[in-house]
């Protein structure tokens, strides 16, 4: 790979709280490529484990596993180690030093009134989440971005608030040491969210999604108890496609949409051959992905090299950011004397 300087370097990382959905493939990991394979910027992505560890700190031992496996989804949708800096975050030691230089100067009052702060409180009630990491986890996440230098961030609208601290964070840090850092940027998502079968959001918790690893039968299974259009109760009544996530997962991976909204509007079309449809687009779209993801899986040894050479190549970024920001606050004995 080409590490040209002027490129623009983005950044963005997924937490390994369970195996990854078509939610994530789509709202996100496809921007990933697609971001990856313009040649555009110079690309870290990263398996943000310590951020899992903050909501999973009382059940750790399914972390590593789930590393694994997303390490698996990661490289099965096309990401690819030679082209971005694929990495494990706790294998990189500068987001930890950074994340403890950062918090010396973020002030509690920012981290208190961050609404997606109050919002987790209050959903992950039975979690005890009232610790001092978790409410450091947005520090953690802008020392991410600023280790590499970052100046975009693909991120869902969710993670913007996150964002707009780390901002803040980067303008008082060059108000108290000098400028250094890029003030980073969102790199917005416009795939509209992929809802689950049941039409709320898609949710590992919510028991309603489809995997990227699912087989076959699994998904003609979740397909078939798929939500569709509660108005139309019987096949002569007309459908209402927009309405319908039956429709919006074709969207993803069907050809023939405009022959489903007519037929569907014009109640041809049963919903229950509509989602049969479905099921086999869906299966033929993850087809090519599910062959990768077993290939890989057969070669563990392929798949952690992969991340110790992504590891390498973090760490010779994330040193010289460390170095720098030591010197900046001071703590630069070695030059000193
Ligand atoms: N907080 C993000 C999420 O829950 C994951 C994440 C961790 C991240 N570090 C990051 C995203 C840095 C973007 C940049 O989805
Ligand atoms: Fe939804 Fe398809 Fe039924 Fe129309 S035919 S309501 S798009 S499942």
């Amino acid at each position: 790979m080409n590490l040209k300087e002027n490129k623009k370097r983005i950044l963005s990382g997924m937490r390994p709280t369970g195996p990854l959905h078509i939610g994530h493939l789509f709202g996100a990991l496809a921007n990933w490529k697609r971001l990856q394979d313009s040649g555009e910027y110079h690309a870290f992505y990263m398996i943000a484990d310590l951020h899992a560890l903050s909501t999973e700190y009382q059940n750790p031992s399914q972390i590593g596993k789930n590393v694994f496996e997303i390490a698996l989804d990661f490289f099965s949708c096309g990401l690819d180690p030679e082209k971005s800096v694929i990495f494990i975050q706790s294998q990189v030691p500068g987001h930890a030093m950074l994340y403890a230089l950062l918090s010396m100067i973020v002030p509690l009052g920012w981290l208190e009134r961050n609404p997606v702060y109050k919002e987790q409180l209050h959903e992950l009630r039975e979690k005890e989440i009232t610790t001092y990491g978790f409410l450091g986890y947005p520090v953690l996440q802008a020392a991410d971005i600023m280790l590499y230098c970052a100046d975009s961030v693909p991120i869902g609208v969710d993670q913007v608030p996150h964002l707009e601290l780390t901002r803040e964070i980067v303008r008082r840090f060059h108000y108290l040491y000098g400028e250094f850092f890029p003030e980073p940027e969102a790199l917005l998502t416009t795939t509209p969210k992929v809802p689950g079968l049941d039409n709320r959001k898609m949710s590992k918790s919510y028991g309603n999604a489809i995997f990227m690893k699912d087989s076959a039968e699994e998904i003609r299974k979740k397909v078939s108890t798929m939500f569709t259009d509660p108005k139309r109760i019987y096949k002569k009544d007309p459908g209402h496609p927009d309405k319908c996530p039956v429709f919006l997962h074709h969207g993803l991976v069907s050809t023939e949409i405009e022959d489903i909204y007519t037929g569907c509007r014009g109640a041809s079309l049963g919903c229950v051959e509509c989602k049969k449809l479905l099921a086999e687009r869906m299966i033929s779209f993850l087809a090519p992905l599910r062959a990768k993801r077993e290939e890989l899986a057969g070669h563990p040894k392929k798949v952690r090299a992969a991340l110790e050479y992504g590891r390498e190549r973090a760490m010779k970024s994330a040193n010289k950011t460390v170095e720098a920001v030591n010197q900046l606050m001071g703590l630069n004995y070695e030059t000193d004397r």
